[in-house]
């Protein structure tokens, strides 16, 4: 019997297109999906006279694998994974290794990692991006889960993934249990917070300068040559290029109400869970939210009958303009999803190397830029940077943009262009470099309501006061728990 050296669960789009690749650099896979006719569809046509072997029960599948086998799911996050884990369950032997390439969520991931490895197999739960195409001809991949899975798929994960210029894959192990879905999520927040850049960036040229789709894409054409070069870019670029049927831009007539698969809120999710100020990212989700309630802004816009005001300035100097808050904004965001992966390395126990994790999202994926190698830069120079923005070339770059960054934001405040992400990064800027907030009115505050107790500039930090602000309040105060 013809044996294969992984099979594959889920013959969707990226199910079948990782088959593929993995087939053309020399695996033998073993293909099985619910509907009998997918495997049917599949083998009489792309797969045909390749090494892909179709099966249509699990028994079929597994009895093809080579040992320890190796068994990869491509299916819809949630609870069918947690089913098809089940019936693996009953066919596969300890050693044997589940992965799941799919987009689970991070808890999802530990929680089965645990589940798998209790019945004496390896689970991996790997992240994979870069959408149809990055699947066939080389994803970016975020695999972790139990460490001993990696030996036996290394192999396979580093062959068919994303190379770098001097080749280095985009594929390294992330770390135990739920790390890998981990930096997938906040990848993918991240991916919310370039679109929305991107989406703001594009509405004051189209709502304050009055500017058409063509034009526009020369304007992103010539961004993605400068420290903005990008795969989400390049494609806006040719989005505003590309005509409908009738020669006008097709991106006009598409409704502006976003999707969303649910990866940006479980990233601000885990953002508000660790307490990191996620700000960039999370206005980037609600501003999908608030798209979507498209009736209610009608309605909204015909209550208030609102004119945007046109932007009278210069317009190349502007366009320039948008352009620096954008790199700013962008790095701002990025140094947001840092400072949320090292908060949840500590509270998961993970080791993650974050110039790895810039390294894996270099190349194949969504968010691939060449920003991300100047991120690799500064994690080399300190593994342990606590903020990409203390390091001395985001400083310097931060610094230069900063005029042209808050001209982005009045102007765009002035003329009435809602740009919540550009003001968001802004103002946590503008708050992590402030030496003083207001927080000091807000414990008092808090004090006189609830004897909730503050720390005084005037003495050492760990000692709590509180203050009889009305005269009638006791001297007993609240605990001094903080989330
Ligand atoms: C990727 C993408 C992908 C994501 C879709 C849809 O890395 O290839 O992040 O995993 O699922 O882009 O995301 P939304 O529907 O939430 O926009």
């Amino acid at each position: 019997m013809e044996m294969a050296d992984i099979g594959l669960i889920g013959l969707a789009v990226m199910g079948e297109n990782l088959v593929m690749n993995m087939e053309s650099k020399g695996f033998t896979v073993a293909v099985y999906n619910r509907t009998g006719d997918k495997v049917k569809h599949f083998v009489e046509g792309r797969a045909k006279g390749k090494k892909i072997i179709g099966t249509y029960t699990m028994e079929e599948l597994v009895k093809h694998l080579k040992k320890p086998r190796r068994v990869m799911m491509m299916v819809k996050a949630g609870a069918p994974v947690d089913a098809l884990i089940e019936q693996l369950l009953e066919h596969l032997e300890p050693g044997d290794i589940i992965i799941d390439g799919g987009n689970s969520h991070f808890p999802d991931t530990m929680r089965r990692c645990a589940y798998v490895e209790r019945h004496g197999l390896l689970y991996a739960g790997v992240g994979v991006s870069g959408g149809e195409e990055g699947a066939l001809n080389g994803p970016s991949m975020m695999p972790g889960g139990s460490p001993a899975a990696w030996l036996h798929i290394r192999e396979i994960l580093q062959a068919i993934c994303a190379k770098v210029d001097d080749g280095s894959p985009c594929c390294d192990w992330v770390g135990e249990n739920g790390a890998g879905h981990f930096v997938k999520m906040v990848h993918n927040g991240i991916e919310y917070g370039d679109m929305q850049l991107i989406c703001e960036a594009y509405q004051l040229m189209r709502d304050g300068l009055g500017m058409q789709a063509p034009e526009m894409s020369e304007v992103f054409a010539h961004w993605n040559e400068t420290e903005l070069d990008s795969y989400l870019i390049e494609i806006t670029r040719d989005i505003l290029a590309y005509e409908d049927g009738d020669g006008t831009p097709i991106v006009d007539k598409i409704l502006d109400t976003a999707g969303q698969k649910g990866t940006g809120k479980w990233t601000a999710i885990a953002a508000l869970d660790e307490g990191i100020p996620l700000t960039l990212i999370g206005e980037s989700v609600f501003a999908r939210s608030l798209s979507a309630r498209k009736e209610e802004r009608l309605t909204a816009a015909k209550t208030f009958q609102r004119q945007v005001t046109p932007i009278t300035e210069n317009k190349e100097q502007l366009i320039e303009c948008i352009r620096q808050a954008l790199y700013a904004s962008k790095i701002i965001s990025y140094a947001q999803g840092y400072a949320l992966m090292r908060s949840a390395a500590e509270t998961y126990g993970w080791n993650l190397n974050y110039g790895g994790i810039a390294l894996m999202w270099r190349g194949g994926c969504i968010i691939r830029s060449a920003f991300l190698g100047k991120i690799k830069e500064a994690f080399d120079r300190d593994a342990g940077l606590q903020n990409l923005l203390l390091d001395p070339y985001f400083c310097e770059e931060i610094k230069k943009l900063i005029p042209a960054w808050r001209t982005v934001v009045a102007t765009a405040v002035s003329c009435g262009i809602p740009c919540p992400a550009f003001a968001a990064a802004l103002s946590y800027f503008d708050g992590y470099t402030s030496e003083r907030l207001p927080a000091n009115l807000l414990q008092a505050q808090r004090d006189y309501f609830g004897a909730h107790t503050y720390e005084r500039l005037d003495a050492p930090r760990g000692q709590f006061f509180h203050t009889n602000w009305t005269g009638h309040g006791g001297d007993t105060s609240a605990t001094t728990y903080s989330v």
